[in-house]
């Protein structure tokens, strides 16, 4: 019987599903990040562990898991985990590349309408009773998204998922940065392969979808808000840390650039006070690009479908390369 260990609170029957595999499964049946301590404990005699991305699987953690075969996160981003020091162990990493594109790219065009509009604003205006009537000078006068240039910093399935958005729905161009060329959505909604600094310089809104590495950590600087038009939208459904939050703040307390819908942070839960104190154009969500049940739920069925078939001794069915 092979152990299981599932750091945060997962759907019953796809716990269900591991117990009739045969497998000891304890869930961690609590809210709120586990400790370092309590991790450290709890994986020194499992088979499989099943992590969030907050989780921080690191060569000590790997260290203290002599019997691991198999990690299996819950989300497509692995930055948490130390994947050399798996593989040099022969632990297999799974995630769930594709699962949640649609639902984090309906999030991201969620902030950048709400960025845009002023959604969080004029709702907080209306329940304050402060709606009067129509008047042309309205308050909550904000930007138009449709025609405009879109910007896509790592245009992989997330961004081009944003980008269809956009072109499709929103009549917007696309302009986009990745290290390769991404010709079918070149070809699909002519969206303009640019170096980073002309896609800083031109676009009305900037979506980024690069994943965290340590080429991509503080892309976002005060070099890169100094480009942008002050009329720019930033939006980070990526990871905070792409981003240097200090900088972010700067830029929209200054004016180099107009608004803000951001949903991961540098140090989260924890979020830059420069950036909960800005209301206008700023729009902050808790790292909630996947959270559609559906998707959480598929999210969850990967990540035990991935542990059942490795523990039966078969091949993952999304390990990360
Ligand atoms: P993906 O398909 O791998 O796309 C990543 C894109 O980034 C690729 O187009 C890649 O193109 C580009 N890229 C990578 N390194 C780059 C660099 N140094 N400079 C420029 N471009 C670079 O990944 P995805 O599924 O779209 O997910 C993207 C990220 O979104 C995840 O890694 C995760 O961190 C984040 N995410 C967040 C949420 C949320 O809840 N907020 C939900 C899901 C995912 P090249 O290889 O050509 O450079
Ligand atoms: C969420 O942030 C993910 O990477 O899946």
């Amino acid at each position: 019987m092979a152990k299981i260990y599932v750091t945060c609170r997962v759907f019953d029957d796809e716990i269900e599903r591991l117990c009739d595999a045969g497998h000891d499964v304890t869930m961690r049946d609590q809210e709120g990040p586990i400790s370092r301590d309590e991790l450290l404990r709890n994986v020194s005699d499992i088979d499989a562990l099943i992590c969030l991305l907050s989780d921080e699987i690191d060569v000590q953690v790997i260290a203290a898991a002599p019997q691991l075969r198999i990690i299996a996160n819950l989300g497509v981003g692995y930055d948490n985990l130390d994947v050399p020091a798996a593989r040099k162990r022969g632990i297999i990493v799974t995630n769930t590349p594709g699962a949640l594109t649609e639902t984090t790219a309906d999030l991201t065009f969620a902030l950048l309408l709400s960025a845009a509009r002023r959604i969080v604003e004029a709702d907080e205006y209306v329940r304050a009773g402060k709606f009067l009537g129509w008047e042309l000078l309205q308050e909550h006068l904000g930007h138009d998204v449709f025609g405009k240039m879109l910007g896509i910093v790592g245009l992989g399935r997330i961004g081009t998922a944003v980008a269809r958005r956009g072109h499709f729905g929103f009549g917007m161009d696309v302009l986009y940065h990745n290290r390769h060329r991404n010709t079918e959505a070149e070809e699909e909604m002519g969206a303009c392969y640019v170096s980073f600094e002309d896609l800083l310089a031109r676009s009305d809104f900037i979506c980024v979808h690069v994943p965290l590495t340590e080429e991509t950590r503080h892309l976002f600087d005060k070099d890169a808000f100094r480009l942008m038009k002050n009329s720019t939208i930033l939006v980070n459904v990526a990871r905070g840390p792409v981003v240097d939050e200090e900088a972010l703040a700067w830029a929209l307390e200054s004016g180099e650039i107009s608004g803000a819908g951001i949903d991961v942070y540098e140090n989260e839960p924890k979020i830059h006070p420069g950036l909960l104190k800005l209301r206008e154009r700023v729009v902050l969500a808790p790292h909630i690009g996947s959270a559609s049940e559906a998707t959480r739920r598929l999210l969850a069925r990967i990540a035990v479908d991935n542990v059942i078939a490795v523990l039966a001794g078969r091949e993952p069915i999304n390990p990360v390369s």
